[in-house]
């Protein structure tokens, strides 16, 4: 029998990440790549130190509470938490981390594809394109919004936001933005500071969405904030689906009260709502926020680092509880 800590790994991770796993631990690595049911999972957790989770783990309250007590550790592979109920794992004494910083470049590239895409609308011309219907060029045909020059408010200013706003920045976008906290001069580098989301709305040509999803943030993207956005306004969300509501942001986008929308994020993925299939203003991406081979190498590094940390009786880099 080995001596060393099990883990439980729920999802398949890259394979340098899988690599380091089996070397430094007794790892239960999930080859099928098959999402855990709740029981399975638990079932699986049996004797393991720790587990190392995705996003699409739920680990609620009542997951939480029938975890096995040899679980010390959960070590999440993202920088979203709000799959996992911190308050129920601090009062079993579960520490839970997450991981930040690495992915934010990949996320704010994958933003601005969304807000290009969204703009220029491109997806009826893939789809022109793919389906043989492009019948030629005109001076009036598949008119976009210009994105350059114009205003970008960004709900959310934290690593994300900031490198969003760098990147609007080379397109020469005047950045607006609402966040709990100012940033300090050297962080904000010119952008407009607004104390509330209604105060900002009215100022965004384009909104790119980069809060967590909370309690406080569901629905943040309503109706009637949408209602406070510029006509022809394009919105972006690349945190979570939760921060929108589905039925207003349709409403809005088949009414024409919206130009369009790029979305990387969905509430109940992977069964969005079907409304936004039907509608053509729209640039749809399947969560792939972080997904390139560096960030997620990256990710799971730095949920190795934490894993190491708390089974070594360290603190780790990126405690939440
Ligand atoms: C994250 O890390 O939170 C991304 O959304 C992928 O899970």
């Amino acid at each position: 029998m080995s001596d060393k800590p099990v883990v439980l790994v729920t999802r398949k991770l890259p394979a340098a990440v899988e690599e380091r796993l089996q070397r430094d631990y007794d790892a239960r690595l999930n080859g099928s790549d098959r999402i855990y049911r709740s029981d399975e999972l638990i079932e699986l957790a049996k004797g393991a130190d720790a587990i190392v989770p995705c996003h699409t783990e739920k680990l609620n309250a009542d997951v939480i509470a029938r975890l096995p007590d040899s679980i010390r550790a959960i070590t999440s592979f993202s920088v979203g938490f709000d799959h996992i109920d911190l308050p129920a794992a601090k009062a079993r004494g579960i520490i839970v981390t997450n991981t930040p910083e690495v992915l934010s470049d990949a996320t704010a590239e994958i933003a601005m594809l969304l807000l290009l895409g969204a703009a220029r609308r491109a997806y009826e011309g893939e789809q022109q394109i793919r389906s043989d219907s492009w019948s030629d060029w005109s001076a009036t045909y598949q008119l976009g919004l210009q994105v350059s020059g114009k205003r970008l408010g960004i709900v959310g200013m934290g690593r994300v936001g900031q490198i969003m706003a760098r990147r609007a920045r080379g397109f020469d976008m005047q950045i607006h933005y609402y966040n709990r906290s100012r940033l300090p001069p050297d962080l904000e580098l010119g952008a407009r500071y607004h104390n509330a989301v209604e105060s900002l709305l009215p100022h965004c040509d384009f909104l790119s969405i980069h809060c967590p999803a909370t309690p406080e943030t569901r629905h943040l993207l309503n109706a009637e904030r949408i209602a406070l956005l510029p006509d022809d306004a394009v919105v972006v969300n690349t945190a979570r689906g939760a921060v929108v509501d589905d039925d207003a942001l349709i409403a809005a986008l088949r009414s024409g009260k919206l130009f369009a929308a790029g979305l990387d994020v969905f509430n109940d993925e992977p069964r969005i709502h079907p409304g936004y299939r039907e509608l053509k203003n729209t640039f749809l991406l399947p969560h792939i926020g972080s997904a390139t081979r560096e960030t997620r190498d990256a990710m799971g590094f730095r949920a190795l680092d934490n894993l190491d940390a708390i089974m070594a009786g360290r603190e780790p880099r990126d405690r939440l509880v």
